[in-house]
């Protein structure tokens, strides 16, 4: 298949807008950005067009798609929206990197939903995605850009490593700005589970509503099913071995400095600084988990770039935004924790 490439050097906003939903109406695949990383979208309510996205990118097929809509105003159209904290949630939160999971309406295929009862809603904030899903007036089932199993594509250059020829447009919106997923939050009973941690973190989430939420490791189950299917498949892969280095500067320094020279190191600036005459990606202040966070998935794919066998990467603390890193790390590296 020819893929089609758009992008606002060559083409409007609008006329972007009017050819993505068009394919989209037609039961085409879109590559579009968002905020938090490349979607591959299809229209929702057509089974069959959704049904490309899980060949195309090899995915299982109970693992369940988020849906996109233009706004909170939608919610109703596809899923009961009777939860007392709804809409506290989507006026704080939406559009942005929040994806909620509700009981689902009858229009929505359970093929899209890998059989669960229940749909993932999300409205992206990203403005190219603003103006497919305005434009279409479509739900939009995406999952991340990337074929299933590998980091999920934070740059344009990414969807075409993984996906050139297998759509029919990508979009090039340049680099997402938060680079992780979004925070998935289960609100089908009457306390609130994070499934997957996110750019929007517990705390803001407790702040938003005044009372405790939950959360999931991936590896809980609700009698016998995992929560969120996706959650249990290997993930966030990259081709090389990856190890996570807990200790301070020093041990980790001095632990990569005795390692074969094809390893490679990701760590923050104040790590890599000090180390010389060796393959290492620099993720920015340590401080600055904004920063880290857009960098974590660009990292992995660099490592597989240079085919490094080896990689080692530097753990991060356990709370705000760390949560999230420290969750695709971990799949990352498969849980290896090496600690110094
Ligand atoms: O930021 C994002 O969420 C990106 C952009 C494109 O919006 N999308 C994304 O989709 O990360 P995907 O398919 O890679 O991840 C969706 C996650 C999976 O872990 C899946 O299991 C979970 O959401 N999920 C989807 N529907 C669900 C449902 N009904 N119940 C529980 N978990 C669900
Ligand atoms: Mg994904």
């Amino acid at each position: 298949m020819k893929t089609k490439i758009l992008e606002l050097k060559t083409h409007t906003l609008e006329e972007i807008a009017a050819t993505a939903s068009v394919v989209l109406k037609n039961g085409g695949l879109v590559v579009f950005p968002t905020e938090t990383v490349y979607g591959i979208g299809a229209n929702a309510l057509d089974k069959d067009a959704a049904s490309k996205i899980y060949m195309v990118k090899g995915r299982p097929s109970d693992n369940p798609l988020i849906v996109h809509l233009s706004s909170s105003d939608q919610i109703s159209l596809y899923a009961k929206a009777d939860h007392p904290y709804l809409k506290l949630l989507t006026n704080a939160f939406w559009p942005g990197p929040l994806t909620i999971v509700l009981p689902k309406k009858d229009n929505i295929p359970s093929e899209i939903t890998g059989g669960l009862q229940t749909v993932a809603l999300r409205s992206p904030s990203h403005p190219i995605a603003q103006a497919i899903l305005q434009k279409s007036q479509l739900p939009v089932c995406a999952p991340s850009a990337n074929i299933s199993g590998t980091p999920s594509s934070t740059s344009f250059s990414h969807v075409l490593d993984d996906l050139n020829s297998a759509v029919d447009i990508i979009i090039n919106g340049g680099e997402s700005t938060v680079g992780l997923e979004s925070t998935v939050l289960d609100l089908t009973s009457d306390v609130p589970i994070i499934l997957r941690p996110g750019s929007i973190t517990k705390e803001m989430l407790e702040e938003c509503i005044q009372s405790p939420v939950l959360l999931s490791d991936s590896t809980q189950k609700v009698k016998d099913i995992p929560k969120a299917p996706g959650m249990k498949y290997k993930h966030y892969s990259p081709k090389g071995d990856a190890f996570i280095l807990k200790g301070s500067h020093e041990q980790i320094i001095s632990f990569f400095k005795q390692t074969p020279k094809e390893a490679a190191l990701i760590a923050c600036t104040n790590i890599v600084s000090k180390i010389d005459n060796r393959i290492t990606f620099d993720l920015g202040y340590e401080n600055d988990l904004e920063t880290i966070a857009k960098y974590i998935f660009h990292a992995l794919r660099e490592m597989d770039r240079m085919n490094v066998p080896t990689i080692y990467i530097q753990s991060f603390p356990n709370k705000g935004l760390g949560v999230a890193i420290m969750n695709r790390l971990k799949k990352a590296a498969n849980n290896k924790i090496i600690t110094l």
